[in-house]
């Protein structure tokens, strides 16, 4: 086993770490943007889902022939690739961040990944940003600050397609969902979003124990 520090987005593994190793070192070499990224997030602690979560990504869009995503919460581009590659030629990713610098950092890698006609990257709150779009989505995914989860819940599925889905990750914060009175205003808010995720009618949800737990809500 490799006694190199482990990457940023690798550290928040809550599986067994041989496992862990093991899921990793299954994974096909990535393209050589998203593998220059996965490295900036590496040396800058840039929060990125990784390799493994990005094949979820992906592969849950492929399944239900995803053309319209919204990314709330989108950092550096990163998963927003994962989600470009697959939506294709007629598809569109909402790139949201409240970081400027972030949003222009992006948009450099998006045209060497050559997915930016994919892409409309929209700059501030992606809870506001969500709330003014009209058309439903066939998925929305949730990676922001994690106070916001239980409010970005109540935002997202109306806007969802029946069929669609609500993607959300960290939602078992590193282990932390399963304190009984977390103090941590974060934690608390994971607690209460993933009870509102497993409660609601209109939704069948899962949650994927991969890295720091994925959760996949179905819109019925
Ligand atoms: C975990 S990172 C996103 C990583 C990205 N999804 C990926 O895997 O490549 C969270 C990002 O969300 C942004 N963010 C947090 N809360 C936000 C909000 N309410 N509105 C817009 N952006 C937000 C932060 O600036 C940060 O870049």
């Amino acid at each position: 086993m490799s006694t190199q520090p482990r990457p940023e987005w690798r550290e928040e593994g809550i599986t067994f770490p041989a496992v862990d190793d093991y899921l990793y070192s299954m994974l096909p070499p990535r393209d050589p943007v998203l593998a220059e990224m996965e490295d900036q997030a590496t040396r800058r602690d840039i929060p990125i889902v990784g390799p493994a979560v990005g094949r979820i990504l992906q592969q849950l869009a492929l399944m239900i022939g995803a053309k319209r995503i919204f990314e709330m919460g989108s950092a550096i581009g990163y998963s927003t690739i994962w989600w470009a590659q697959a939506v294709g030629e007629g598809g569109r990713v909402i790139y949201t961040d409240g970081d400027r610098k972030n949003a222009n950092e992006a948009r450099g890698y998006f045209d060497r990944a050559g997915v930016s006609k994919q892409i409309t990257i929209k700059t501030g709150d992606a809870l506001e940003l969500l709330s003014e779009e009209k058309d439903p989505f066939d998925i929305i995914f949730c990676d922001v600050d994690k106070d916001a989860y239980p409010r970005a819940f109540r935002l997202a599925v109306p806007r969802l397609r029946k069929g669609g889905l609500f993607v959300t990750d960290n939602v078992l914060w590193n282990g932390e969902v399963t304190e009984k009175n977390p103090s941590d205003p974060k934690t608390k808010a994971i607690q209460e979003f993933n009870r509102l995720l497993y409660n609601a009618p209109d939704l069948f949800a899962t949650i994927l124990p991969i890295r720091d737990g994925v959760a996949v809500a179905l819109k019925k």
